[in-house]
């Protein structure tokens, strides 16, 4: 690992991560649910409504121009970071779901009843039910690869679902229940041969791997700013030029238009077919600020950093007497899903964070994922590069004396 890399200095640019939880200090492993924002993004939001705040592509005026160039100077970070052919298949998006439903919205147009749709059993919610809106609104049928109980995807059965009939396939990159790391690239090319679109859902997998968009060669990539050090509200769509070409926009507005007469409008050439309305400006910005933030840490440190923390986690966790890890790939971010046996994860996750542990627990809008393992939900701690193995061996007390009260 980088040598450089100081987990002490790094946790100073995160002020959250001082203060106090009931009265203990604040040990966060909600990391998959949102993460924290460092100092130097903080800055950059206050900044941008301390002096430049204006709307952007619309004015003359001295401050919209300084927003719109910040706005599209966003874009080209966030083109380079995911090395993006052209900067217009950059859509700026509220997040993954806004994202995932501007293209199934726009593959209504595209679908025909009897058409098949591919999803992994490994999807969110929010990987599933654009889909399932899609196949009522134009008869397509949905299939599902299925997992193993190490939660990795059956990839002979991807194959076998696969044919001439199937037009799309839906994939996250990395389960957010489950922490597993699926074969992306091999599921994008064999959807290819066939000739099946290909979105990727990179939630997950973006605060960890830097994905790269012309190597993958995928048509739809879809990332979430708050899950990597920026802002709620605030994410990307990555489309192939000729994809974003053939889907009708999604929302009609403002600065999508090339012309509008009560007869018929036209259409605004991309990125801004799709970015109707007033856009989260701010966010966009901020998002940009995070991935320098981030690369300026180094995605491969990050990557190895995490990866220390998930086995030191995983080791320590399993001495728990009747603990169970959901969620066992090869290939892992740093998640743990886990239960003890006889409790309920909402128990435990209510003593943990009394003790100022913040996880997630229940479904993790991932219900099928729960329904294979026949739970109702398991607790998540899930580590990012500002945690530290103290804070674990906290998690791991917290847990024992959760389970010594409620037993
Ligand atoms: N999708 C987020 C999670 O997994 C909210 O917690």
């Amino acid at each position: 690992m980088n040598d450089t890399f100081n987990v002490s200095s790094i946790r100073r640019d995160f002020p959250i991560l001082s203060r106090e939880v009931n009265g203990k200090p604040l040990v966060y492993f909600d990391n998959a649910a949102t993460s924290q924002t460092p100092q130097q993004v903080i800055d950059v939001i206050v900044d941008y409504y301390s002096s430049y705040n204006a709307n952007i592509h619309r004015g003359v005026h001295a401050l919209s121009q300084e927003a719109t160039d910040k706005y599209e100077q966003a874009r080209h970070t966030i083109q380079k970071h995911f090395n993006i052919a052209k900067a217009h298949e950059v859509i700026f998006t509220s997040g993954t779901t806004h994202s995932i439903n501007l293209v199934a919205n726009g593959f209504s147009a595209l679908l025909l009843s009897g058409d098949e749709i591919i999803v992994s059993a490994l999807e969110h919610h929010s990987n599933i039910v654009p889909w399932q809106m899609l196949c009522e609104r134009t008869g397509a049928v949905l299939k599902v690869i299925p997992m193993n109980l190490d939660g990795e995807l059956l990839m002979d059965a991807y194959q076998n679902l696969l044919s001439t009939k199937t037009k799309l396939v839906f994939c996250n990159h990395v389960s957010n229940a489950l922490g597993t790391v699926n074969p992306i690239k091999q599921i994008i090319n064999k959807a290819h041969e066939v000739g099946a679109a290909v979105l990727i859902d990179g939630a997950q997998a973006a605060p960890h791997i830097k994905a790269d968009m012309q190597e993958l060669n995928v048509d739809f990539y879809t990332v979430s700013a708050h899950k990597m050090c920026g802002p709620t509200g605030a994410g990307m769509l990555y489309g192939k030029e000729e994809w974003l070409n053939k889907l009708p926009p999604y929302q009609g507005g403002g600065e999508m238009i090339a012309e509008v007469t009560f007869e018929k409008t036209t259409y605004a050439d991309l990125p801004h077919k799709f970015e109707a309305g007033t856009p989260n400006i701010c966010g966009g910005i901020a998002f940009a600020a995070a991935l320098d933030y981030m690369n300026g840490i180094g995605f491969q440190t990050i990557a190895e950093y995490e990866h220390e923390l998930l086995s030191y986690a995983t080791e320590q966790l399993l001495t728990i007497d009747k603990l169970k890890i959901y969620g066992t790939a090869k290939e892992k971010t740093s998640v743990i899903s886990f239960n003890i046996e006889g409790l309920h994860p909402y128990d435990i996750g209510s003593i943990l964070d009394k003790l100022g542990v913040a996880v997630r627990t229940g479904h993790h809008c991932a219900q099928p994922i729960m329904d294979f393992y026949k739970i109702p939900g398991t607790i998540r701690a899930s580590f990012s590069f500002y945690n530290t193995k103290d804070e674990i061996d906290i998690l791991v007390e917290g847990v024992k004396r959760a389970q010594n009260m409620l037993q």
